[in-house]
């Protein structure tokens, strides 16, 4: 992100700060159905539509450093593996021996010269998942090796994170991500490394955890500290939209808070002290310098949001397990600057307070579904603040098709001239 994008930001929060009303001509939003949240058919949908279609975060480039190295990755339905060929590259494949369906491997990370089913021993090679041996093979009639190579999913990796996207014929990952690189660009995040890891499943639809964090609507109600000071003004968030339903968040500090960081005014953005954290090093300055001195996100469609930091930062993750389950991850990453596993104290402490906001934001997820499960709640209107929510909707209705969907359960398309080009 240039400076003068960044410039431009900082004139967004201020007009977001003074203005007294949605932009003149910005649109209503009808209600979104609550089924969207409930419906099991929908749900099928969205699996083959939206997370059969999409570039989805699978793991990190460090976690198979060498050639033969792998991991299993069993978030969606499919069982796969990603490995890392004899050439270096990255692959995935589907986790399934092409004899009789065992899998392929079973421990969830290893290194192998090798793929080999522990069922009759098929083996298949690791750079391009042939089938390359198997017992007997004198019994087999006519069987061609060709054609039982392990099927493949697309992969490529951005940021240090590797991604896979089941459809073969899917846009190149970085023509998918778009601009929305410019948010990860200039934080080095391939020198990260993982700091801690949580996970928990939370009964709810996964896109009621997504949607916690697309706005800050909600910040000062449930995330102010005892004595009612708030981190951030919600009054002060500049969105943008980008392309294929991924956004941004820049929010100011509030009055409190800006004090605290030894800034004059919630625009005095500039090197903040973070004691003994470690900074993430950067060409990017006054990007840095932003993310310092506000509240920064960013989210990718359909399922993953960074909460951007100068010391590191979380990645969010939502993984649907159900119509009403959803798998909630949050890994932190940082410029770590220790051996062993063992977290220094002042990253203890951040990890406990960063945990204490997701609880905060958890609190209301189970309960929220079972009011939309409830003939209480009718529909679900949501105000200008809340537009990456609609943003996100509109993208799931673009990739399941219009035609797919029952009348009564789709999205009106109404942001489009709002959607950064
Ligand atoms: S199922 Fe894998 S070798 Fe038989
Ligand atoms: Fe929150």
């Amino acid at each position: 992100m240039d400076a003068q994008t960044v410039k431009s930001i900082k004139k967004k929060i201020r007009y977001e700060s003074e203005r007294t009303a949605p932009p003149e001509g910005f649109p209503k939003f009808h209600d979104i159905p609550k089924e969207r949240y409930t419906s099991d058919e929908f749900h099928e949908l969205e699996l083959e539509h939206v997370f059969g279609k999409s570039w989805l975060i699978a793991g990190r480039v460090e976690d198979i450093p060498n050639p033969g190295d792998y991991f299993t990755f069993k978030k969606l339905k499919e069982p796969m593996i990603i490995v890392r060929g004899a050439d270096g590259e990255i692959r995935c494949f589907y986790n399934t021996c092409q004899h009789r369906g065992a899998p392929v491997v079973r421990e969830e990370c290893g290194s192998a010269r090798r793929l080999r089913c522990q069922y009759h021993s098929w083996t298949y090679d690791i750079t391009d998942g042939t089938l390359v041996a198997l017992p007997d093979e004198r019994d087999f009639v006519d069987l061609d090796k060709t054609e039982r190579s392990l099927p493949r999913i697309s992969c490529d990796t951005f940021a240090g994170f590797i991604f896979i996207n089941k459809d073969l014929n899917a846009v190149p990952l970085l023509e998918y991500l778009g601009d929305a690189t410019q948010m990860l660009e200039p934080l080095n995040c391939e020198t990260l490394r993982e700091v801690y890891r949580r996970s928990i499943v939370i009964p709810c639809n996964w896109k009621v955890t997504a949607e916690a964090f697309l706005e800050v609507y909600h910040f000062r109600h449930i995330h102010s500290n005892k004595d009612g000071f708030s981190v951030l003004n919600s009054n002060q968030a500049a969105m943008g939209l980008y392309p294929n339903g991924h956004s941004r968040q820049v929010c100011g500090y509030s009055n409190q808070q800006f004090r605290n960081h030894g800034m004059e005014s919630w625009d005095d953005w500039k090197p903040l002290d973070n004691g003994p954290f470690a900074m993430i090093e950067t060409e990017n300055q006054e990007f840095l310098d932003m993310v310092d001195c506000t509240s920064t996100a960013v989210s990718y469609f359909p399922n993953y949001i960074l909460p951007l930091g100068t010391i590191g930062f979380p990645v969010l993750l939502f993984w649907p397990m159900g119509t009403g389950k959803t798998l909630l991850e949050w890994s932190y990453y940082a410029p770590k600057d220790w051996e062993g596993d063992e977290m220094p104290t002042h990253w203890k402490k951040r990890s406990e307070q960063f945990d204490q906001i997701m609880d905060e934001d958890k609190f209301n997820m189970a309960p929220m579904q079972e009011s939309l499960e409830s003939p209480a709640l009718t529909g679900i209107p949501i105000n200008y603040q809340e537009r990456r929510i609609w943003h996100l909707h509109e993208q799931i209705d673009h990739l399941i098709g219009e035609e797919h969907i029952p009348e009564e359960l789709r999205i009106e398309k109404l942001l489009s001239p709002y959607i950064e080009s």
